[in-house]
């Protein structure tokens, strides 16, 4: 879920900040890379499984937890709604014993779309949840019918009132009832608020057309480490039989797939060999088919270890999909490669209504793309030129800035705070492939350092 929230306040000054105050990247295009980036735990499955240990009445630790914003935001929620927190480095503690009230606060709610995530095991546990609407965001409307849909089949009362969801749980007994639910579209998010919810309800629920994504996946196995029972997760068919109570755990929370990807399109876009680490290969199986057809050579090294020796590289058509389809996560990343890619390709945007914001920064930079409806033409230049340019979104981000990494000269990211959202130290890493990126605290002050 993205989230377009602009965070103009400076942390320290608590002051609002202009566009020009604001931190920027500054990347030198055209430098080689080399050697092995190192990838963070996944944002998708860390914030959903951090709404997962609402369910559990006792103490849960997650590790290779990602140092994101995002995951910043959800554990305030969490702190918030009673759970007590401690982290140190990738570990978190959480102490799920006592939740304190069952409303989520507008205030972060609003910041992070995913947070609505709590709705699900709040009613579970609590058989009583008031969570805001999160709102739309700069990639599209973002609806929620399908969670919503998914609780009142699992036997919740849910309205909408004041731009609050209030739901509450049918009958005496206070406890969901299992029902057999069919997503009208494989929503990851639907998917995962349903199967929170599934696990404490009573009787068995079975989610038909359910998202596949590694993510659920990963949710579903954090749940059944904590005695939840839930087969299927990974095929569109999840069968979850309810218990009444789950128990402590520890979950290692899986490497992001997104964030390896976005890699691997750095290697490629600066010709370069690199590896990433660690990353679990059938993940990326759509990712590492395009590139491969691009004309990257991908060698699996090792079960956790990918390495792309890119070579003549040639425009593709992409299609976004749900998982195991192309991502929509990676779109904005591959425009940017398939812009300087020999010949012709066609993106078709398929999942969100409007993510093709980042074509008009690549134009600012010389790409030759034309948007129709859902698709981006792209005709393959051979050069792109650097430009001050601003990430619109998450993805559209570091779109920007492997765009800059290929560019010649010096190319000004603006827009961190979505990136900042989902990238854990970007630039810090790349600076260990020999990347040439340095983050400036803002524009007016580079300007006065160099007397312009
Ligand atoms: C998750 C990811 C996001 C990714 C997306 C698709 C998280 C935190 N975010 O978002 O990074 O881009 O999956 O892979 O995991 N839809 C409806 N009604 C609903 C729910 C969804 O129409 O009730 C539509 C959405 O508007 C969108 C499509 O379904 O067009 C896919 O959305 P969904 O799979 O729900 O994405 P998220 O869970 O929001």
């Amino acid at each position: 879920m993205e989230d377009k929230t602009i965070n103009s306040i400076n942390k320290k000054t608590n002051q609002p900040q202009s566009e020009a105050d604001q931190p920027v990247l500054e990347i030198w295009g055209h430098q080689p890379l080399t050697g092995e980036i190192n990838v963070s735990g996944a944002k998708n499955s860390a914030l959903a499984i951090l709404a997962g240990t609402l369910l559990c009445s006792d103490h849960c630790r997650l590790t290779n937890l990602p140092n994101l914003v995002d995951i910043g935001r959800m554990c305030q929620i969490l702190s918030a709604l009673g759970l007590k927190l401690n982290r140190h480095d990738d570990i978190l503690d959480i102490d799920a014993t006592h939740i304190s009230t069952s409303e989520a606060p507008y205030k972060i709610v609003s910041r992070l779309r995913a947070s609505f995530f709590v709705l699900g095991p709040l009613l579970a546990r609590l058989g009583v949840a008031k969570v805001p609407l999160p709102g739309g965001c700069a990639i599209g409307s973002r609806p929620i019918e399908i969670h919503i849909k998914g609780l009142q089949a699992l036997g919740a009362d849910v309205f909408i009132e004041h731009g609050v969801v209030h739901a509450t749980v049918k009958g005496s007994k206070g406890r969901l009832k299992g029902a057999k639910i069919y997503l009208d579209y494989p929503s990851v998010g639907a998917t995962e608020t349903i199967l929170m919810a599934a696990t404490l309800a009573e009787g068995e629920t079975i989610i038909e057309n359910a998202a596949c994504e590694p993510e659920v996946v990963d949710l579903a196995n954090f749940c059944n480490s904590m005695g939840a029972k839930v087969k299927g997760a990974g095929t569109n068919t999840i069968i979850i039989s309810g218990v009444d109570r789950l128990h402590s755990t520890t979950h290692d929370i899986i490497p992001d797939r997104i964030e390896a990807g976005t890699f691997l399109v750095a290697g490629a876009i600066t010709r370069s060999p690199i590896s990433v680490f660690p990353v679990i290969p059938e993940h990326l199986t759509p990712v590492i088919a395009k590139l491969r057809e691009i004309g990257c050579e991908i060698i699996v090294e090792d079960s956790r270890r990918l390495k792309i020796i890119p070579k003549e590289l040639r425009g593709v058509d992409i299609e976004t999909l749900p998982y195991p389809g192309f991502p929509t996560d990676m779109q904005a990343q591959f425009t940017a490669l398939l812009t300087i890619c020999d010949g012709n390709s066609i993106v078709t945007e398929t999942v969100f209504e409007n993510r093709l914001h980042h074509v008009a920064e690549l134009q600012r930079m010389g790409a030759n793309i034309k948007v129709k409806g859902h698709n981006a033409i792209i005709r393959g230049v051979h050069q792109l030129s650097a430009a001050p340019i601003t990430g619109s979104d998450l993805r559209a981000s570091a779109a920007m800035i492997l765009a800059g990494l290929a560019a010649d000269g010096k190319t000004i990211v603006q827009g961190l705070e979505h990136l900042d959202r989902g990238y854990e130290n970007i630039e810090e890493k790349l600076r260990g492939l020999g990347a040439k990126i340095r983050r400036l605290d803002s524009l007016t002050r580079e300007a006065n350092l160099v007397g312009v």
